[in-house]
């Protein structure tokens, strides 16, 4: 499978600023690139980037979706609209989301299990806290945030899921995982997916990916890592240049 690199925008960009950096990506990017490349902009900013990336290699991801089609549910976003906005991708289960917001395991399933069947790809986050590490318990949370986020999920045809591993206490720090505990952790990740799917799904299906202060010379560092195929960018991926610096590093 490719290499995958996304952007979470998380809230840093406002509609407009969204589209200008889109516009500025589709310049900068080599016209055939190796690697799929995923912008996430907030929900305000995915239609005027869509239309920016429309005509270029860029996908659209969301940044979170509801586990309902439609109802009375204020605030909330469906997966259909996300579709209807051109999204192909959604991030679920992020740690900002997990931590600030109390989204429970059970949600980040629901979200997961609902965005597959209405054919939105979901990225999922996984990725212990500080304390969970520092306790030795970063293994046994990775792997229960995984298959309960996936269990029962069924992933069919040309269907995509991206883990993305977010170990909390290395995003937005400058200072990502040592690559050992990286290698580790993807190898964990790797087998938690194989108690959950089979081993043909694993290897066709689903793309594990690394975020935490990924910059160009991490993604260069990360690129070999066994069963890693891409990263997951943050505060690089709202600066054209540092992005498409690590889409070039990361193939
Ligand atoms: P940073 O790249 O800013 O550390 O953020 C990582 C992240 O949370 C991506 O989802």
């Amino acid at each position: 499978m490719k290499k995958i690199v996304i952007g979470n925008w998380k809230m840093m960009l406002a509609p407009t600023a969204g589209r200008n950096l889109a516009n500025d990506l589709v310049k900068l990017l080599p016209a055939k690139n190796s690697a799929e490349v995923v912008v996430c902009p907030s929900f305000t900013a995915l239609e005027l980037v869509g239309e920016a990336i429309k005509d270029s290699q860029i996908e659209l991801g969301a940044q979170d979706v509801f586990w309902q089609d439609s109802g009375a549910y204020t605030g909330e976003e469906s997966p259909a609209s996300l579709v209807e906005l051109g999204c192909q991708y959604v991030i679920i289960g992020h740690s900002e989301r997990r931590q600030g917001l109390g989204e429970t395991d059970q949600m980040v399933h629901n979200k997961a299990a609902t965005a597959i069947e209405q054919g939105l790809w979901p990225i999922v986050c996984v990725g212990e806290t500080y304390e969970e590490r520092h306790n030795g318990k970063a293994e046994a949370v990775v792997h229960r945030q995984l298959t309960s986020a996936l269990q029962g999920v069924d992933l069919v045809g040309s269907e995509q899921l991206v883990i993305a591993y977010e170990p909390v206490w290395a995003i937005g720090r400058g200072q990502p995982i040592t690559i050992a505990d990286a290698q580790l952790m993807v190898q964990i990740i790797h087998q938690a997916l194989l108690d959950v799917f089979p081993l043909t799904i694993v290897q066709g299906n689903v793309r594990i990916v690394y975020g935490g202060s990924v910059n160009a010379t991490v993604a260069q560092e990360f690129a070999n890592i066994e069963h890693l195929a891409g990263f997951l960018v943050g505060g690089a991926s709202v600066k054209a240049d540092q992005f498409v610096d690590i889409i070039k590093q990361s193939i």
